[in-house]
Parts: structure tokens; C-alpha cells; sequence
């Protein structure tokens, strides 16, 4: 094995001394050693000149970052909803049993780690999880009885059966972006052609809005970016992807590379960026080799590098970011602050990215799918693209399917489909209820199937997530709540406590101790936190929490056993210790309790 401070040495070598590296350099070491060893953060420390407890605290804000070794083959499976519904918890414990091994425990010989992870983004032919950051899909009881064998013979994962790592596109209906492939290059051809006002009439006449989630028209972005006055502009393709139920990105990642950065440098041609970020989500790591070989393949074409298709001047790369398991690092601001190498906490707004981004300089960040519809646009034209969708909402929208229906996978539609035809074209039936733009979006009950995805009706970042008759939809919502307490940045006191709060209050329904006055705290809480958390995640998070106690209020009431109050702590319970040591169990030495 080499030694560790050669690694990190000839790391800080060939990547260079820049403190912005941090996060990139630390994610190379994990991979390399398994965790960060202390002498890899005094390297790092004295070479990029920030102090050792600074790239601790970046180091325990990653959760694929660790300062205590884990096992040789380190594995975390995947824990969104659907996952759960796919029995991925019975496989977990049937794998620990196997190997002898607790959850979150190294084995004793260091061979071994298993743990879970938020949604890996492979919630169509989950369950799934990550080995090593690479990941393992459709696994049932023969894979993971294969798993110990390989894991016990110590046969490295690059050795293992292609099959475990196939993760396939499984596009079930396309529309105007996946069945209209376009030439790589035609459409930075055709914006040098047009010229880049032209073009940004064009992008602005198609009435694209951004496929993130929130919905804001790129044109104006662009615009706003191109017209801000500095050194350097940049251009962000946002490929975090991490919102739970949300797989389209992966895809359009794998099969579309070439036209993501097709349409994030005719963004920079627009704007006059030099230099742009694919930020890909740690989960993701598996596609990093070919988007790396696709970006070669564009510069070898002259559609990347310096006087892109001849054009004086025209000189813009690509540079791929490495996320390590952060949700939050998907909110644009804290994706920057992130991809500036530091905790990915997010900024104070405004000023946004398009004036004050990556090193304070004007950045647009777009969606995955927002550059792609960006170059068809280029390529056919504004009327091509709004001749799909509808007023508000033009074009197409690609769904991310799973959950109960016999057919999940990519469904492109255009916007205004309502969500009984979804359901029908992927074969849902008995359905109870569908939630739409994962954890952070809205719980749609039966009596809302003719409702639309658009963006005047039920807007989406793309998940679109089905629960049938048989599902306790409280599951769902215990898992959100988890899933926001986890991925909360810490920042501030609303989403931060708040979150820790209702989780505890969803726990305590659950297990049938709440009581009315819970409910009611519930949604003090969530719309304290909805009204003044600091971003996006926070104002979202208790949204699964107040949908469901409106809309399915049944699944809270059949738990309330007392009504009026029960405390969350026994007082008397707790004297126990108390009353060992004195050798005391007399009445006088209990709490009594009024009836
Ligand atoms: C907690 C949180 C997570 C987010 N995750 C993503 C993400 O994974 N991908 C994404 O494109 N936008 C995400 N967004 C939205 C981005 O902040 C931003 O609006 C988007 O990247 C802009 O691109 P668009 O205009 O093309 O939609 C997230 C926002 C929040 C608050
Ligand atoms: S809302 Fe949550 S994620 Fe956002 S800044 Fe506050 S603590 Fe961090």
C-alpha cells in the first residue's frame, strides 16, 4: 500500500494548491484510503493554507466524508420510501446477519461497513445501494447472498459481476427531448450562425422555464447573467439530483451527456463564460468515466476548448465537481458555496448567483434538463418547442415514475398530462394516493387525480412517486421527516430544531402516544418553519407533515389513543435508577399520577 502522505502529495501535485480543490481532493482520498487519515489533513492544511479544524468541519458536513476508517467494502443502501416499500430494510438485516456485522459498525477485521444512505436516485429498480460509491441495483435475496460470498473472498468490486452495477435508462414514453436526438455541435453552430442576441430571443420566445423545480425563465436568467458586469462569468449545470424519487437527471446524464454540455456552452456563448461546473451528485459516481470521455470526445471535436467551431474567442471547458452526499448542495447557493470546496451551506439572498455566484462572479445554474430542452431549442426552434405544453408552461416535463405501478421508469409528457393519465400509462391501479416533486412537493389524494403538472397547476422537479390502498401513507411521511432532519445543514434555528421536532412528533404518532394537542403542534411548527426557515429546504421540509394532516387526516386520528394529553417523558420511569440505589419502591418514592 502506498504511503498515505505520498497519496496525498502527489494529489496536491497534479490537482493543484487551490483551497477551492478542497472538496474535490477530499473525496479522492476518501476513495483512496476509505476515510481521511489526520496526516492527508495536515497535508492539506499546510498546502492550501486552511487550518486543520476548518477541513474537519468540511469533512463532517459530507456524509460520504469520514475521519474514522470504515470497512474495505463500505456499504450504504439506499432509504427513500420506495426503497422501503421494495423491502430494502429485510435485505439489510439478512446482509448484517451474514456477515456478522451491526449497521453503522465496522467489522472488527475492517473488512466490512453497512449502513443507509437518502435515495440513491434508483428508486425504479431499487432496492439498490452503494459499494465502494458505486452502485448496486434490483437486489433480492440471491444478490445479496452472492454479495457475502465476493465481500468474504475479498474479491475487489471491479471484479465482481457486470450484471450488479447495470443501472438501465428504462425511458417508457418519449416526447419532444428524448425521441428529437440533435448533431453534436449544431447547436452552438447554430448560435454561431444566429449570433448569440438572436438565439436568446429564440430561448426567450420557447417560454422554457427551469426544470429544477421552481420554475424561473431561463431566458431572463441568461440575460440577467450576460448583462452583469465583471471579470468572468460561469456557467453551473446543476446534476445534484438529490431530491428523494427523482431519477430523470441519471438518465439524461447517461444517454444525453453530449447534449447537457452542447446546451451549457451555448449558455456560454451567450453569457460570455469561459469556464463551467457539471456539479454530479456523489451518488452518481458511476457516470463520472464516460461524461469524462464525453467531454474529451467534444474538445477532440473543437466543441469545447479554445475557438469553439473556429470562432475567435469563443473558448470554453468543463469541469466535472464530485458532490459526497449532501442534499442541501442541490439549493443553488449552497451548491456554489460547495463547488467553492467549502461546507455547502447556503448564501443569504439576494444577491443570487446570476449577479454574485462561483468566486462572487456572475453564475447561471440551470437543471440537467433545462440545458438539454436548451440546445434542442437552439436547433428547432421556439415554436417547435411551443407547440408541446401549455400558456405557462411550455414543452415537455420528464417524470421520474415509481413506487406501486407495474411499469416505473422515464415518462416524458407534455405539460398539462394530469396525473390520472400517468397513472394509467404506468399501469397504477387501486391507487391511494401520488406524491409529486418528492419529499419537498405535494401529497396528491384520488379525489385530485384530473389535476395537471404544470406549473400554474401541480409544479415538479420531475418525482412522481405512487402509493396504492394497501400503503400506510404515515411510513411516507415518517421517512420524509427523517430524511429532512438528516439533510438539514444545521444553519438555522427553524429547520434545524424545528425539523428535530416534528420528526419526533411523526415518531410519537406513530407509535401511538400522540395525542390532539400533538397534531396541533404539528402544524404550528411546520408553518413556523415554512415562514422563516433561511432556504428552500427548510420551508419545505414540513410540507409531507401539513398535506397529509389536511388531506388524509384519518392516517393521524386511528393512532390517537388519548385524546386531551400524554406526556412524552415518564417521570416515574425515570426515578428507577434512583429508587435501585436508594433500595427504596415505596409509594412515597414513585410519582403519582392523577387520574
Ligand atoms: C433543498 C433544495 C434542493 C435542490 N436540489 C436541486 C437539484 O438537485 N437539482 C436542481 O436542478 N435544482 C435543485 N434545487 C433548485 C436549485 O436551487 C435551482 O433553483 C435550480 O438548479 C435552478 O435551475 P433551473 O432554473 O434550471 O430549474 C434545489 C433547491 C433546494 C431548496
Ligand atoms: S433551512 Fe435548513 S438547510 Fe436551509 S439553511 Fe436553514 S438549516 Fe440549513
Amino acid at each position: 500500500m502506498n504511503n498515505p502522505d505520498n497519496f496525498t502529495s502527489e494529489l496536491l501535485v497534479n490537482k493543484g494548491h487551490s483551497p477551492g480543490q478542497l472538496l474535490q481532493l477530499l473525496c479522492e482520498i476518501q476513495t483512496h484510503y476509505s476515510h481521511i487519515p489526520p496526516h492527508a489533513i495536515e497535508l492539506l492544511s499546510g498546502h492550501l493554507n486552511i487550518p486543520p479544524v476548518q477541513i474537519r468541519t468540511v469533512i463532517d458536513f459530507y456524509a460520504f466524508l469520514h475521519r474514522d476508517a470504515r470497512g474495505d467494502f463500505d456499504i450504504l443502501f439506499s432509504d427513500n420510501i420506495t426503497d422501503r416499500m421494495l423491502g430494502n430494510l429485510s435485505l439489510l438485516n439478512s446482509l448484517c446477519k451474514k456477515l456478522g456485522v451491526e449497521p453503522g459498525v465496522p467489522r472488527a477485521d475492517g473488512r466490512v461497513t453497512v449502513g443507509l444512505t437518502s435515495c440513491t436516485g434508483i428508486c425504479d429498480q431499487g432496492p439498490a445501494l452503494l459499494i465502494n460509491g458505486m452502485v448496486v441495483s434490483r437486489l433480492d435475496k440471491d444478490r445479496i447472498h452472492k454479495m457475502v460470498g465476493l465481500i468474504e473472498a475479498g474479491i475487489p468490486i471491479d471484479h465482481w459481476p457486470k450484471a450488479f452495477f447495470l443501472v438501465d435508462d428504462n425511458i417508457q414514453r418519449r416526447d419532444k427531448l428524448l425521441s428529437h436526438g440533435i448533431i453534436s455541435g449544431s447547436a452552438i453552430d447554430a448560435m454561431v450562425v444566429k449570433g448569440s442576441d438572436a438565439l436568446l430571443k429564440c430561448l426567450d420566445g420557447s417560454g422554457l422555464r427551469g426544470r429544477g423545480g421552481a420554475g424561473f425563465k431561463t431566458a431572463t436568467k441568461w440575460r440577467m447573467c450576460r448583462d452583469a458586469e465583471a471579470d468572468e462569468h460561469y456557467v453551473v449545470c446543476n446534476a445534484d439530483e438529490g431530491e428523494p424519487g427523482t431519477f430523470k437527471d441519471r438518465v439524461l446524464l447517461y444517454s444525453f451527456a453530449d447534449c447537457v454540455f452542447e446546451g451549457m456552452t451555448v449558455c456560454a456563448g451567450i453569457i460570455g463564460a469561459k469556464k463551467g461546473f457539471l456539479y454530479l451528485r456523489g451518488e452518481y459516481l458511476y457516470l463520472r468515466e464516460a461524461l469524462e470521455k464525453t467531454l474529451q470526445a467534444r474538445r477532440d471535436a473543437g466543441h469545447l476548448g479554445k475557438n469553439i467551431l473556429g470562432k475567435q474567442g469563443f473558448d470554453f471547458d468543463i469541469e466535472i465537481h464530485m458532490g459526497a452526499g449532501a442534499y442541501i448542495c442541490g439549493e443553488e447557493s449552497a451548491l456554489i458555496e460547495s463547488l467553492e470546496g467549502k461546507r455547502g451551506i447556503p448564501r443569504n439572498r439576494p444577491p443570487f448567483p446570476v449577479t454574485s455566484g462561483y468566486r462572487n462572479q456572475p453564475t447561471v445554474v440551470n437543471n440537467v434538463e433545462t440545458f438539454v430542452a436548451a440546445a434542442r431549442i437552439a436547433v428547432f426552434g421556439a415554436d417547435w418547442f411551443r407547440s408541446a405544453g401549455t400558456e405557462e408552461s411550455t414543452g415537455t416535463k420528464l417524470l421520474s415514475v415509481s413506487g406501486d405501478c407495474a411499469r416505473p421508469g422515464i415518462y416524458e409528457y407534455p405539460y398539462g398530462v394530469t396525473i390520472r393519465q400517468v397513472l394509467e400509462d404506468c399501469g397504477a391501479i387501486d391507487t391511494q394516493a401520488v406524491q409529486i416533486s418528492g419529499a419537498a412537493g405535494a401529497t396528491i389524494p384520488v379525489q385530485e387525480f384530473y389535476r395537471k403538472i404544470a406549473f400554474e397547476d401541480i409544479p415538479t422537479g420531475g418525482s412522481f412517486m405512487i402509493f396504492n390502498q394497501d400503503r400506510d401513507l404515515l411510513d411516507m411521511v415518517q421517512n420524509f421527516s427523517h430524511f429532512f432532519c438528516h439533510e438539514s445543514c444545521g444553519f438555522c434555528t427553524p429547520c434545524r430544531v424545528g425539523g428535530t421536532l416534528m420528526q419526533d412528533l411523526v415518531d410519537k404518532v406513530m407509535v401511538g402516544h400522540a395525542t390532539s394537542y400533538d397534531l396541533q403542534e404539528m402544524r404550528n411548527i411546520g408553518q413556523i418553519m415554512q415562514k422563516s426557515a433561511h432556504c428552500g429546504l427548510g420551508a419545505t421540509a414540513p410540507n409531507p407533515v401539513l398535506d397529509t394532516l389536511e388531506k388524509f387526516p384519518g392516517i393521524y386520528s386511528s393512532r390517537l389513543v388519548n385524546r386531551s394529553f400524554e406526556p412524552a417523558f415518564d417521570l416515574d420511569a425515570s426515578l428507577e435508577v434512583s429508587r435501585h440505589i436508594t433500595g427504596r419502591d415505596d409509594e412515597g418514592a414513585h410519582i403519582r399520577h392523577e387520574k
